[in-house]
């Protein structure tokens, strides 16, 4: 058993030294403005020091002599209040400058920092596998790099400077303190510091507790909301009685749980008073017998005071800190794993550039990372010449988008070799490759912005009269035409929302402006009434001349037309041919079409 705990605690240690040092990738980050970050903690450092010139100069304060005693006035007699009182000017301006510069500073490096750190991570996550999005919620991702950056920037800012001060003032204290009375520094710090720490634990404690509290006044008002808002069902099924034992036992556990919150509050109060004050009044009250022995002269006892209240407060100040860090820590060092994180395999490669559109399957057989065990597709052989239309049909969950998204290589074959104009697609540059394609999705998501942008987002270059042009040509034009603003209507979150066949319709024209030699449609019809699916068809078979054309649809009137009919089941290809030669076979996808053309 006590080996085991042993283990256990070694291993904890280890793991958080691992996350230290990942945490600590982001000096990397940092290194670019190393110089302006050391004149920084420069500033820090002065400013720091100037701050302690404070106390030092009120305990100065109160050992200087009524001015009919001081013989010669010169700027170094510190017996004269005037002196002290110049210095302390000076101190102050000091402080100031200090201060403004070193916060001016650390903005520079921080801001600078973040940028690239939000740069990189943006860079890194959309030159991300298709796959790292299987395993990561967008949602928890773009939370996280909001929140995450935020707690660094905090830490930069503000917790990284403030932690460094406290422990300058710490230092600085416990020498000027140590240096004025060795003996009182000693009774001193035998008390203050435990005490502080009690504090800061009893705290925590506290903080706990009335969370509970909370948690469960929470719990009990939703027993109440509950009841309330179903009060036919506990009147019908007469259960008054029970509804109201499960609240009572609810609130008497409030009030247990508040009075012992209250118990620990007052023995918290009860510490404070006894604790802090009564360790304060033990050091002034040794201190007074040394003053009164002459161990130790007045102005040092009240400068030793003073720098006992800094020491305090930077204490608790670093005690508090604590949790701070330990979260930017946290945050920093996720962020470290968004930006050392692995992305697509791509090569420079750009020597073909522009395909014929020929595309073959060899033996491809897939699997997704996420379900290692499920065979998607098995052994596909397919080919398919430049300009043919070839159209997928298969059950759901056949395999069919899965094709397509090995086509655009958002993920690479497990088995096998896709080929484009007989070429391994793993020869190809990634962004090459699929500039010369466009995918026309079942589920068409637009950006926030014009209609204009949304279609231009097919070919950022294009003209206006190219963009019109393409919307003509996916029967856009007229609806588009219709709005007040016509192309520059705003869609997207905040924007007009736009009907699905609208939507598909704005896809198929900015799949029409990437001019692409290589085309899928996946269900790109699906959804829409026959009237509508009729003026997208005619856009389509428009945008299919002259291209290789993925066609994936379970309506089988889009596809009779195609060059090439395959059927997939379970990842195995079963039958191909035209619709002529597969209705005469007889097999799937004649007792399909049976079914559908009735
Ligand atoms: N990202 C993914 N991670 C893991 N498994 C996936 C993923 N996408 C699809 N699958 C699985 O792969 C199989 C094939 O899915 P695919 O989307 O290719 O089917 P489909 O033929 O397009 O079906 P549908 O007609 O319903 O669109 C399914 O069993 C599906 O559960
Ligand atoms: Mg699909």
């Amino acid at each position: 058993m006590a080996k085991f705990g042993k283990q256990e605690k070694s291993e904890k240690i280890k793991l958080e030294k691992g996350a230290y040092k990942r945490a600590f990738r982001v000096f990397k980050f940092m290194k670019p403005y190393q110089g302006i970050f050391i004149v920084g903690i420069l500033f820090l450092i002065l400013s720091s020091i100037t701050t302690m010139g404070f106390p030092y100069l009120i305990g100065e304060l109160f050992g200087t002599k009524n001015p009919s005693e001081i013989s010669n006035s010169d700027w170094k007699n510190f017996d004269d209040t005037n002196v002290i009182m110049l210095f302390l000017l000076g101190i102050f301006i000091a402080n100031a400058f200090f201060s403004f510069f070193r916060i001016y500073i650390f903005s520079i490096v921080t801001e600078n920092t973040l940028r690239d750190v939000r740069n990189k991570a943006f860079d890194k996550l959309i030159h991300s596998p298709i796959s790292f999005f299987d395993k990561n919620k967008v949602g928890e991702l773009t939370s996280r790099i909001a929140t995450d950056t935020n707690l660094l920037q905090e830490m930069l800012m503000t917790t990284l400077a403030e932690f460094i001060r406290q422990w300058l003032t710490i230092i600085l204290s416990v020498i000027v303190i140590a240096y004025t009375s060795p003996r009182l520094s000693i009774i001193m710090l035998s008390i203050v510091p435990i005490v502080l720490v009690l504090v800061i634990i009893f705290g925590k404690r506290i903080k706990k507790i009335s969370k509970n509290a909370q948690d469960s006044a929470a719990e009990s008002n939703n027993i109440l909301g509950e009841a309330l808002m179903g009060i036919k069902n506990v009147k019908a099924f007469a259960n008054e009685a029970f509804e109201l034992m499960r609240y009572k036992k609810s609130t008497e556990q409030i009030k247990n749980l508040s009075i012992r919150g209250a118990v620990w509050r007052g023995l918290f109060a009860a510490f404070i008073i006894l604790g802090l004050f009564g360790s304060i009044s033990v050091v002034i009250w040794q201190g007074m017998i040394m003053v009164h022995s002459g161990e130790l002269q007045m102005d040092e006892f009240i400068r030793f005071i003073f720098f006992t209240v800094f020491l305090g407060a930077s204490f608790g100040g670093v005690g508090t800190m604590m949790g701070t860090i330990q979260k930017s820590i946290g945050a920093t060092e996720r962020l470290m794993d968004i930006v050392n994180q692995e992305t697509e395999k791509n090569i420079k490669n750009t020597e073909y550039s522009n395909l014929k559109g020929e595309v073959t399957f060899e033996n491809v057989s897939f699997h997704y990372e996420t379900r290692a065990n499920v065979e998607v597709l098995k052994n596909l052989n397919l080919e398919v010449k430049p300009g043919q239309s070839i159209a997928i049909v298969g059950a759901s969950g056949a395999g069919k988008s899965t094709i397509a998204s090995l086509l655009l290589r958002f993920y690479e074959p497990t088995g096998g070799t896709i080929l484009f104009d007989g070429i391994n697609a793993k020869q190809f540059n990634l962004q090459t490759l699929r500039s010369n394609m466009a995918i026309v999705p079942q589920e068409v998501i637009l950006f926030g912005g014009s209609i204009k942008d949304n279609i231009a987002y097919g070919n950022v270059e294009a003209s206006d009269s190219e963009i019109l042009e393409a919307a003509r040509n996916a029967n856009a034009f007229n609806f588009i035409n219709a709005f007040p603003e016509g192309f520059d209507t705003l869609v997207g979150d905040r924007g007009i929302q736009l009907s699905g066949g609208q939507k598909q319709r704005i896809a198929i024209a900015r799949a029409v402006l990437k001019n692409p030699k290589i085309l899928i449609l996946d269900e790109a019809t699906s959804a829409l009434d026959s009237e509508s699916e009729k003026l997208v068809q005619e856009a389509l078979d428009r945008l299919m001349q002259g291209r290789t054309t993925f066609v994936i649809a379970h309506r089988l009137s889009t596809i009779k037309k195609a060059d090439k009919i395959i059927v997939i089941e379970e990842g195995k290809l079963i039958e191909s041919g035209t619709h002529d030669e597969l209705i005469k076979t007889g097999g799937v996808y004649a007792n399909l079409s049976a079914i559908q053309f009735g």
